[in-house]
């Protein structure tokens, strides 16, 4: 076993468990054997489609639970070790960035083990410039509030899929006490002797807004109750992390979490959940493509939802362990509809990659969005590479062709990149997507997986 390895975020660390976390983040330098280049921003991915995808993905862990997980660091002065982190993604470099500005200090190894201390908070300040590069930034707010009493951030703005407004982050810590005014493009906000326990309705199911709301009730004084809270898995994977740092909460993954207050936090050891909209995103590959994928390390039961639709589109669906086999049936696939829902609905977050599975289909499907506003931004990528497509205010009707043809294609959003990449394997010819700075904020080495699966493809 290596004794040694680089410290992906910069420094070389001991691979040994009793590793201090003194090293803050300095940079970013990627030791992936495979690869002859460095990736960057400014990469495209050359895909050349028509091969059936054989073999394994391993699944990393999740984009979505880690970048909350990693803000439940600040709610306690010892270190929070976290297995299973998908430490190459741009969204968690990002984070850590901003984590170091507040005065987290983060080492994170190869292994996939990041530990993050807070020993203290050297500036509760969440700049602009670092918090518009992902909105997930908001996530440090109701941390801060309740660890330190006082905090700014920047507010995020609206970004390619809606105006994500955080109105319901800010009326939840208003109910517990906080005195917040939004100056300057900031939300400033403070407490007088701490946030106190309150009960809040969520007005419309918010993902991010129960994660933040249940941080800050962690160390507020008595007992919050959070109601129409989301029941993503992620949530609940969260919940579980604070739990072992000594939070006292019950109800995730229900509509209701009731948070009972307590003094202070300490540190833990907790693994990352497998990432669902990866797995779904694979899933979805073997349907277009054809041939057996083992999905391994991962939980088919995060993705009820998406288990009936693939089965009548014609996909084979088995598990073993915590490892999913998925093979498409003889024959066309078939169309049929969807309608993104919060969780446990069909996630959002799989909407495009499942519209683009329906151009190939025998007759139509009709995909139908009610999270956000601004959801379609591949529909018109994807009618450039032969898809029949139309778009009728928040649903997309979509008629199957016999074909995909590659083209030159850039992508606006992190799903709807997936979402080409996967027309892109299927495609006659070669696709080549622009703007990849997407993928590689939510998927981790895309180009060694699918091609140790026997796809064509490239960063160039
Ligand atoms: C959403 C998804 C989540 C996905 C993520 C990234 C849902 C319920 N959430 O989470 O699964 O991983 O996108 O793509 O499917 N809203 C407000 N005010 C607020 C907060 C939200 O009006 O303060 C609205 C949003 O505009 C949106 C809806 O509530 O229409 C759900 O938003 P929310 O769940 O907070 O979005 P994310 O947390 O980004």
């Amino acid at each position: 076993m290596q004794a040694e390895q680089e410290n992906i975020w910069g420094k070389l660390v001991s691979h040994s468990p009793e590793h201090k976390p003194e090293h803050k983040v300095v940079g970013f330098g990627v030791s992936d054997a495979k690869k002859s280049v460095q990736p960057s921003g400014l990469d495209k991915l050359r895909i050349e489609g028509g091969h059936a995808l054989e073999g394994e993905i391993p699944i990393s862990g999740a984009k979505n639970a880690a970048l909350k997980i990693m803000c439940a660091s600040l709610l306690t002065s010892e270190p929070l070790t976290l297995t299973n982190m998908p430490v190459t993604l741009n969204d968690i470099k990002t984070l850590a960035h901003l984590l170091k500005h507040i005065g987290v200090s983060i080492m994170a190894r190869h292994d996939k083990t990041a530990v993050l201390h807070a020993h203290t908070i050297e500036t509760p300040v969440a700049p602009y410039d670092l918090v518009r590069k992902m909105r997930g930034s908001i996530l440090v707010l109701g941390p801060l509030l309740a660890r330190h009493g006082f905090a700014e951030v920047s507010l995020p703005g609206g970004c390619a899929i809606g105006a994500r407004p955080v109105d319901f982050h800010i009326k939840g810590l208003e109910a517990m006490g906080a005195e917040i005014l939004i100056e300057d493009g900031y939300i400033k906000a403070k407490t007088n002797g701490g946030l106190k326990g309150a009960t809040y309705t969520f007005p419309k199911v918010s993902h991010t807004g129960t994660e933040n709301l249940m941080m800050a009730a962690t160390l507020a004084q008595g007992t919050t109750l959070l109601k129409n809270a989301a029941r993503e898995p992620e949530v609940v994977n969260l919940a579980e992390c604070l739990r072992s740092m000594g939070a006292q909460i019950t109800g995730e993954g229900t509509d209701t979490i009731i948070i009972e207050g307590v003094t202070s936090l300490g540190g833990a050891t907790h693994a990352i959940m497998p990432d669902r909209i990866e797995t779904g995103t694979w899933m979805i590959a073997s349907a277009l493509t054809g041939g057996t994928l083992r999905l391994v390390n991962t939980n088919l039961g995060y993705l009820t939802s998406l288990i009936a639709p693939l089965e009548k589109a014609g996909l084979t669906i088995e598990t073993e362990g915590k490892d999913i086999i998925v093979s498409r049936n003889p024959g066309r696939l078939v169309g049929t509809d969807i309608m993104t829902d919060p969780y446990p609905g069909f996630p959002t977050d799989l909407q495009a990659q499942f519209l683009t599975m329906l151009t190939l289909c025998e007759g139509a499907g009709m995909v139908t969005e009610t999270i956000f506003e601004n959801r379609f931004m591949h529909v018109p990528e994807l009618c450039r590479m032969g898809a029949d497509i139309t778009v009728q205010g928040n649903s997309a009707i979509v008629r199957g062709v016999a074909k995909l043809k590659g083209a030159e294609v850039m992508a606006t959003d992190l799903r709807a990149s997936a979402s080409l990449v996967l027309a892109a394997l299927v495609a006659e010819g070669t696709t080549t997507i622009n703007r990849i700075y997407h993928l590689d904020r939510g998927y981790e080495d895309i180009v060694g997986k699918l091609g140790n699966c026997g796809a064509h493809i490239e960063r160039v």
